[in-house]
């Protein structure tokens, strides 16, 4: 019997106790003996759960306990996420986190620690819910370089945009029906202004580098501001709107960002709707590759969470390393990185003339919407692009186009 304790009884951690009660012999035949959660740390009690007499509120009573061997972090955040599991971790106990925070931040240390001290530090759920992309990453695209790595990887903001989609409505609307539904948060900053997806791409760049991509390096810009008009426009070119995080190499150097995108039919990414998400890798031998499923959740991320468990319970006294390097991995300045713009203007005398002389080519886009007009340029760099639309006067929106 191998003895766990849960770090965090909110939707996560109380999640990974239900799979590992209700697949208790599934699990207990995948991890080659049974895993029983011993302990649950939260600050709160839960009467009446069947946790209850589980429940301490000192994190003492989970490192002092020699019986327990594998500690679940769901608690989210780095404080004091990242103090408890160093500790657990330097007690020899394997940690399993669902937490992107504490992996952007803090991950090549805690792999490091865990390598020193024989045991695991795992984080499949961190990214893409339960979607496996962690040890594809790490273990199987290694063969053929990865040269780009995009996704959707928020589901709040993809479900936000799927609804704004359908119903026409802006982005305000939809937010408030969102938490009403228990679908956004209270306070939604995280997901809405994509700090949430820029830990992501963070944590799945560093995995494809093999070294350290700081996240306050990634250029983030979120969904607050894309409106009800921008998407008749978007249906209008047969495109939809996605908050999409990427990164990729382009003459030579790392680009990373997270922004909302125009996607077009022709992209998988196009039919990845509501909370799921979607990752494409592109490698020279490999082509493209697609991973899809639930990104967010209490099931699907429990799902991960406990596949991390059964894989530390399969290697007592050993490192599953999944992990890269303490050493920095640059990421160029946005100002160089080439796209395509959707640009809304207001529609004054001589605007698209003057659009033209600033871009060069641009193509004049209909959607039957008055009092404003727009177009859409080659590709240009952000710098350039940036300059030319101050010149520019009564933009309403930009956007870039996914290529
Ligand atoms: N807030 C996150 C999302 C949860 O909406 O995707 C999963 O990390």
């Amino acid at each position: 019997m191998i003895q766990a304790a849960v770090m965090g009884y909110g939707t996560i951690g109380s999640g990974v106790v239900e799979v590992l009660e209700k697949n208790r012999e599934y699990v207990a035949k995948e991890a080659k003996e049974e895993i029983r959660v011993k302990r649950v740390l939260d600050l709160r009690e839960f009467p009446g759960d069947p946790v209850q007499d589980k429940i301490t509120h000192d994190i003492a009573d989970i490192l002092e306990d020699p019986e327990i061997r594998i500690v679940i972090e769901t608690m989210g955040g780095t404080k004091p996420a990242y103090d408890f599991v160093k500790r657990c971790i330097l007690a020899g106990k394997s940690v399993c986190t669902s937490n992107k925070e504490l992996v952007a931040a803090y991950g090549p240390e805690l792999q490091r620690l865990a390598r020193e001290n024989h045991c695991c530090f795992l984080y499949e759920a961190s990214v893409g819910g339960g979607i496996p992309i962690i040890r594809p990453l790490a273990k199987c695209l290694t063969s053929d370089p990865v040269r780009s790595i995009k996704g959707i990887l928020n589901g709040t903001t993809n479900y936000i945009l799927t609804r704004m989609d359908k119903e026409g409505a802006d982005f305000d609307e939809v937010l408030k029906a969102a938490q009403a539904l228990g679908y956004a948060e209270k306070n939604p900053t995280a997901d809405v202004e994509g700090y949430d997806a820029c830990r992501k791409i963070a944590i799945l760049t560093s995995l494809v580098c093999r070294k350290q991509v700081n996240y306050e390096d990634i250029y983030t810009e979120g969904i607050s501001k894309i409106t009800a008009a921008d998407f008749v426009y978007a249906k209008a070119m047969g495109c939809r709107i996605k908050l999409i995080a990427q990164s990729f190499l382009q003459d030579g150097c790392w680009y990373a960002l997270v922004a909302p995108f125009l996607v077009s039919e022709e992209s998988p990414l196009y039919a990845v709707q509501d909370v799921f998400n979607g990752i494409l890798t592109k490698g020279d031998f490999n082509g493209e590759l697609m991973f899809y499923g639930r990104g967010a959740g209490k099931e699907a991320t429990a799902c991960a969470v406990v596949a991390d468990v059964i894989d530390a319970a399969r290697h007592p006294g050993h490192t599953v390393n999944i992990a890269w390097s303490e050493e920095h991995q640059e990421i160029a300045n946005i100002g160089g990185a080439r796209f395509s713009w959707f640009v809304r203007v207001k529609d004054t005398p001589g605007i698209l003339e003057e659009a033209k002389k600033l871009f060069g080519n641009i193509q004049v886009q209909e959607a039957g919407l008055t009092g404003e007009c727009a177009f859409v340029t080659g590709p240009i760099s952000e710098n350039d692009f940036a300059a030319k639309a101050e010149k520019l006067s009564g933009i309403l929106t930009r956007i870039r186009f996914d290529q």
